[in-house]
């Protein structure tokens, strides 16, 4: 299969997606993705397409390979069957550039993984200098930049251990954004914070949905789902069991276990609000 082309797209499941999105160039496509740990199956094909400026909200329960499908989009994962591509080109293809694909995605994930002997300006600037090789000061001014749009300018020379979660975890943002990423995968940035900072991160991810980023995200905080994603994906058991816009899926899903879940987690993660 070519490196460059992806397949023609295939309509969504339930054909929901607007005219005008289906005009945008595709992001994300995963194709007949498995991926099994031991005897364990834990994705089972995988089919997904994420257009330009979307926001896909990942929801499902615990297990149910989530991060696993995340971790596949930039290979810290390697599938064992099926094809991703990003930006057009094919990551799980043989002979791709890897790094230079695996670039194109920025990744959050729940624990922040900032390096705690950094300052968070550096924090942000490390990628910029070791893997794009920007020199240091260049690096700095944009590092700043980034800081500046998750709201943490007042904060460049904190360590993470001065750091509040929430503020750890804007960092953990600022430095993906840093990369100049096509799309930014969130696996459940919020789950690891005391209640009172999700807010804040919610809200810096709200500013970058409304600028036009393409974010892939597994959250279960519905009140920012209904509110700032294009589309849900409710996935179990390692396969997508149905998908569409927020006011579909949580008014009139067509499968009653995608009614079930999102009652549930509605009912739990449902207060969260988002200015
Ligand atoms: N590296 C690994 N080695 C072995 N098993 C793994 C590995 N990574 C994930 N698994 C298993 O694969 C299954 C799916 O895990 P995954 O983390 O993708 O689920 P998830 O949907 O993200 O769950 P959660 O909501 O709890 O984060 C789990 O049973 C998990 O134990
Ligand atoms: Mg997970």
């Amino acid at each position: 299969m070519s490196t460059l082309s992806p397949e023609p797209v295939k309509p969504l499941l339930d054909g929901s997606l607007k005219n005008e999105n289906e005009k945008k160039r595709e992001i994300v496509r995963v194709s007949g993705l498995k991926k099994s740990f031991g005897s364990l199956e834990v994705l089972k094909g995988i089919d997904l397409s994420v257009r330009e400026g979307e926001v896909v909200v990942i929801v499902g329960p615990s297990g149910t390979g989530k991060s696993t499908l995340l971790r596949c989009i930039n290979l810290l994962t390697e599938p064992d069957a099926g094809h991703v591509w990003v930006d057009g080109a094919e990551i799980t293809a043989r002979g791709a550039d890897v790094n230079k694909i695996r670039a194109k995605t920025g990744m959050v994930f729940q624990e922040f993984n900032l390096f705690n002997h950094l300052t968070a300006l550096n924090n942000v600037a490390i990628g910029l200098k070791v893997v794009k090789k920007i020199p240091e000061e260049e690096a700095r001014r944009r590092a700043m930049e980034e800081l500046e749009r998750v709201g943490l300018s007042s904060k460049a020379s904190s360590y993470p251990a001065e750091l509040s979660g929430g503020q750890k975890q804007r960092v953990a943002i600022a430095r993906a954004l840093a990369m100049d990423p096509r799309v930014m995968l969130f696996d459940e940035p919020t789950s690891a914070l005391d209640p009172e900072l999700i807010g804040e991160v919610l809200e810096v991810m709200k500013k970058l949905a409304s600028e036009g980023m393409t974010m892939l995200v597994v959250s279960h905080e519905m009140g920012f789902a209904k509110e700032v994603a294009d589309r849900i994906v409710f996935m179990e058991g390692g396969l997508i069991v149905e998908e569409g816009p927020p006011d579909v899926m949580f008014s009139a899903p067509k499968k009653a276990r995608t009614k079930e879940f999102l009652g549930k987690i509605g009912a739990i993660h449902g207060g969260t609000v988002v200015a």
